[in-house]
């Protein structure tokens, strides 16, 4: 990155919540997720293609140098969608994307961990992302039919070949986790974790000890999160909204944490964005639980 360029991201509102290393790669922690840039259910294509290639455009405007997307995600429509809107790609911005569920139709999400599958998924994803290497290759989920070390095992040789920058993981046990870094140089891990589900705990704990970043998925509980009377009662005492608080409480859980909360809405993408700059105080955190 140019020492302009690096200027000019600090000053943007993402920006606040300071940055995570992926590897090598630098990103801002505020971090966005691109899979309801898709139509409905996450499936087709959304109504209006052109709102949602400029919803992209202002997400890294806004400071999100770090993109989550999936090649199921439409199937194949967010990745598509980001490479119209950005490509050729600003060097800060860091897209991860991930292979291993297939859609065969509106309401399912299979997984697929066969090596075959894992390959031509990821030529797919480099196909529609316009690259040559995916800076960040996250497996998407483990498949109970297929050993998940030769799920992962494809994946560190596609990354050998030099399809791949850096892995992750995602939806794992610690036990997975472990067993996936035994194989590979992981970077990070993407779980289901909010303010009202912290199931995975153990997994954040893992990241945390291993020092690699921990994304939670779901960071607003796709809406869930933002009903909680606690959550509501402290955005209402910080004059915020609740789901800067969702996201703050994330920021805030841990320095290993990137929050991808996504949306379609222009007005939440802002008002997200400003979640990076809000600190929550002790005393709300202790009464956020
Ligand atoms: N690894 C996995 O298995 C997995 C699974 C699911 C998701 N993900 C990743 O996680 C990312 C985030 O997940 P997600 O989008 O499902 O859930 P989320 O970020 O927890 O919540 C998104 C939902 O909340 C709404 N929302 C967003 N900002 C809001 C705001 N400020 N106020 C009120 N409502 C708001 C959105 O609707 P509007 O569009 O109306 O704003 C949307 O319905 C995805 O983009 C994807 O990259 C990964």
């Amino acid at each position: 990155m140019r020492q302009s360029d690096i200027m000019s991201n600090a000053m943007k509102p993402a920006a606040a919540a300071g940055t995570l290393r992926l590897g090598d790669l630098i990103v801002n922690r505020m971090a966005f997720g691109a899979m309801r840039v898709a139509g409905p259910d996450i499936w087709g294509e959304p109504k209006d293609r052109a709102a949602m290639r400029k919803l992209l455009a202002r997400a890294f405007d806004l400071g999100h140098t770090f993109f989550d997307t999936a090649d199921s995600y439409g199937p194949e429509v967010s990745e598509t969608l980001i490479a119209e809107a950005l490509h050729p790609y600003p060097s800060e911005l860091v897209i991860g994307t991930k292979g291993g569920l297939v859609r065969p139709s509106r309401h399912r999400w299979d997984e697929d961990g066969r090596p075959e599958h894992l390959r031509r998924a990821l030529d797919g994803s480099l196909k529609r992302l316009r690259l040559e290497r995916i800076d960040l290759y996250q497996f998407h989920a483990p498949d109970p039919r297929i050993p998940f070390a030769e799920s992962v095992g494809t994946l560190a040789e596609l990354q050998r070949a030099g399809k791949i920058r850096h892995l992750g993981v995602s939806n794992v046990t610690v036990k997975q986790l472990d067993e996936a870094r035994r194989i590979a140089p992981i970077v990070s891990v993407q779980n289901e974790y909010n303010i009202e589900n912290r199931t995975d705990d153990d997994v954040l704990a893992a990241c945390e000890k291993a020092g690699i970043a921990f994304i939670p998925w779901f960071p607003l509980g796709a809406g869930r999160a933002l009903r909680s009377s606690k959550v509501k009662r402290i955005a209402a005492k910080l004059g915020a909204t609740p789901a800067q608080v969702a996201i703050a409480w994330l920021l805030a859980r841990s320095p290993w944490t990137l929050p991808i909360p996504g949306t379609s809405s222009f007005a939440h993408l802002e008002e997200n964005a400003a979640a990076a700059a809000l600190r929550l105080a002790p005393e709300d955190l202790a009464a956020l639980g």
